[in-house]
């Protein structure tokens, strides 16, 4: 089980990586602003028409940004796509940690109640070692979340092979700060994400460090900074050309 240290604000702290998961200074703000926004949502969903919107994200966490997602997703006015959801974490809460993160998450952004109970009702109790692959239906089908249970780089590595013709819309590249967790912002990252996308994927994180602006151009990504929000300098995000 992931060791979590929960702040007297009922926030999950993580004991391994020393860091926060989400903004303590406004959690739901700032995954709004640095994914949600910088990847130009919610007017791509209007402009998907009857497609599918593929989203992809390193880190799943606590879901904070796929709830916020699926939240816009359904109560956007005149949007008819379907939302695809592809998150990677190599450290999954267990159903009980989760459960007690939407507790603080209910009382804080009550708009997100229904999409944390439907959540919880298809998260698994436990996670079975020989299946690395969970796939939700939510929301009458409309919403569909692919869970790979792996380090990020091999995850989307072995998704994709499977997959081959599914190519990201929007990245999400989440992920505890790279100082505090070198191992999973490596060049072979970018990479995988390069190769994953198409011309007009975008991609955004709340990070501004060189090595991840850097890695993003050598792999094929237009990169600018853009203010951060609260104590946060600058966030990035990016296009693939
Ligand atoms: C800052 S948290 C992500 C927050 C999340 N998006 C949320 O809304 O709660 C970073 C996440 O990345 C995961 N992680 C760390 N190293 C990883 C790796 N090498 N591969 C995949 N996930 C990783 C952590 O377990 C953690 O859940």
């Amino acid at each position: 089980m992931v060791q979590i240290n929960w702040l007297k604000s009922g926030e999950p702290f993580s004991e391994q990586f020393q860091d926060f998961y989400f903004s303590t200074d406004g959690g739901l703000e700032e995954t709004e602003y640095v994914f949600f926004k910088q990847n130009g949502f919610p007017q791509r969903f209007k402009e998907a028409g009857f497609n599918q919107i593929n989203i992809g994200e390193t880190g799943f966490g606590t879901g904070l940004n796929f709830l916020v997602t699926s939240y816009h997703f359904l109560h956007s006015e005149h949007v008819n796509c379907t939302l695809n959801y592809t998150s990677v974490e190599k450290f999954p809460f267990s159903k009980i940690q989760l459960q007690q993160v939407y507790t603080t998450f209910k009382k804080s952004w009550p708009q997100l109640s229904i999409c944390c109970d439907e959540l919880l009702q298809h998260y698994p109790e436990y996670f079975d070692p020989l299946n690395r692959f969970i796939q939700f239906k939510l929301a009458d089908g409309k919403i569909t979340l692919n869970l790979l249970i792996d380090n990020a780089t091999t995850g989307l590595t072995q998704f994709f092979a499977l997959n081959k013709s599914h190519k990201i819309d929007a990245w999400y590249l989440d992920g505890f700060a790279p100082a505090k967790n070198p191992d999973m912002w490596q060049q072979e990252l970018f990479e995988v994400i390069n190769i994953l996308s198409k011309t007009g994927t975008t991609i955004s994180s709340f990070t501004s460090a060189g090595i991840v602006r850097r890695g993003l151009i050598e792999a094929g990504f237009k990169m600018s900074k853009a203010p951060g929000l609260g104590k946060k300098r600058e966030i990035l995000f990016g296009i693939k050309e």
